[in-house]
């Protein structure tokens, strides 16, 4: 075999890798870093290409493809939502992706996201919160103490200064390795027997649950005035948290209207049922939180632009790093008609 050439190699993000990329930062601060590359991307909102993302649904859960380009670069997401997984001793959600020269559409990098997708959700929900949560929101429950509560939880303190959590979850276990995870960070946390009692002075409340049904983590009764809503969970067609009666009395915000109607919480809604999204936030064209007894909600399924951030971040972060490997991905015959040519080189070779 000939030797590898440079054209051919693509940089290559192992799990292991990822973890050891991410806890050469730190947690707090990848995450406080991630948000503001992903803030930085929803302010250019518009040079963006933008799709609902291709969705493949099966009876247990879904796999999707979530692509995007700002021109220059193009990335895109593989990842599942099997929410049966979990009692297999497999996670309900697990994620690679890939970011792209788009001038050459060469590759440049190929990176797990499993890590890197549960990292950029608690992130891009911490961005939204700062925008839309009450001013000196301190308290926030966790509903759902899956694989994605911890990151919430950190980005929420790293984000916005909270610190005090009321945990539930309908598995106890859960709960407690929640608990487990984030007391020794510093937290003060309240295990909580309902969702009811969690959501008792939260002045932010996340439902972060994973089933495959439309499912009811709060109604009405449970949310109080001026509270915000961080609603991750509810992602897919006919998988949903919040009872219609809290949408119909939130100011609702989402990534991408297209493709939230058909994922989101407002799936629930009329077509034309008023939303904002976010970047319009951001680049100031429409309100955030409007008043102190204000609920607002963001109503998040998550948008391929969050994705490219992340990659984009993993990119400039590896520079100068040894956290990668060099994958022989990309086909570099020494004359680039003869692909043939360098296959029956190689049988020769062998
Ligand atoms: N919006 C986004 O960008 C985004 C990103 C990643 C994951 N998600 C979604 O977030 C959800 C959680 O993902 P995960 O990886 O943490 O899943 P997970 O399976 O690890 O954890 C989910 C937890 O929810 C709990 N749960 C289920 N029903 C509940 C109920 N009625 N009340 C309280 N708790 C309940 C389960 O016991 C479990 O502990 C999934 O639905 C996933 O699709 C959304």
């Amino acid at each position: 075999m000939n030797a590898i050439s440079a054209l051919a190699i693509v940089p290559f993000v192992s799990v292991d890798n990822m973890m050891r990329l991410v806890l050469s930062i730190g947690i707090e601060r990848f995450l406080v870093e991630l948000s503001t590359y992903i803030e930085e991307d929803f302010r250019r909102w518009p040079t963006f290409d933008k799709t609902p993302r291709v969705a493949s649904h099966s009876v247990d859960g879904v796999i999707e493809l979530m692509p995007t380009s700002d021109g220059a670069l193009y990335g895109f997401k593989y990842v599942n939502g099997h929410p049966k997984n979990m009692r297999e001793g497999k996670q309900t959600v697990t994620a690679f992706g890939v970011l792209a020269d788009v001038g050459s559409g060469y590759p440049m990098l190929l990176t797990e996201m499993t890590l890197l997708t549960a990292l950029r959700t608690g992130a891009t929900s911490a961005m939204a919160a700062r925008h839309l949560a009450p001013k000196g929101a301190n308290t926030m429950a966790i509903i759902g103490n899956g694989a994605q509560s911890e990151f919430q939880a950190l980005a929420f303190a790293a984000i916005l200064g909270i610190r005090n959590l009321r945990l539930y979850d309908i598995d106890p276990a859960a709960t407690e390795k929640c608990r487990r995870n984030l007391a020794p960070l510093g937290f003060s946390i309240k295990v909580c027997r309902s969702g009811q009692e969690a959501v008792e002075g939260a002045d932010v409340i996340t439902t972060v649950t994973a089933d495959k049904q439309y499912a009811t983590i709060l109604t009405d009764n449970m949310v109080g005035s001026g509270v915000h809503i961080n609603a991750v969970g509810g992602d897919c067609p006919g998988k949903t948290e919040l009872h219609r009666d809290i949408l119909k009395r939130s100011s609702i915000f989402v990534e991408y209207a297209p493709q939230t109607r058909i994922e989101g919480e407002i799936q629930q809604l009329a077509a034309d049922h008023p939303v904002t999204e976010l970047w319009e936030v951001l680049d100031g064209s429409a309100p955030a939180r409007k008043s102190p007894d204000e609920v607002t909600l963001f109503d998040s399924v998550g948008f391929a632009i969050e994705d490219f951030s992340a990659l984009r971040y993993v990119r400039d972060k590896l520079a100068g790093t040894s956290f990668y490997q060099e994958l022989d991905l990309l086909a570099d015959p020494d004359e680039p008609r003869d692909l043939y040519g360098m296959l029956v080189r190689a049988e020769m070779a062998i």
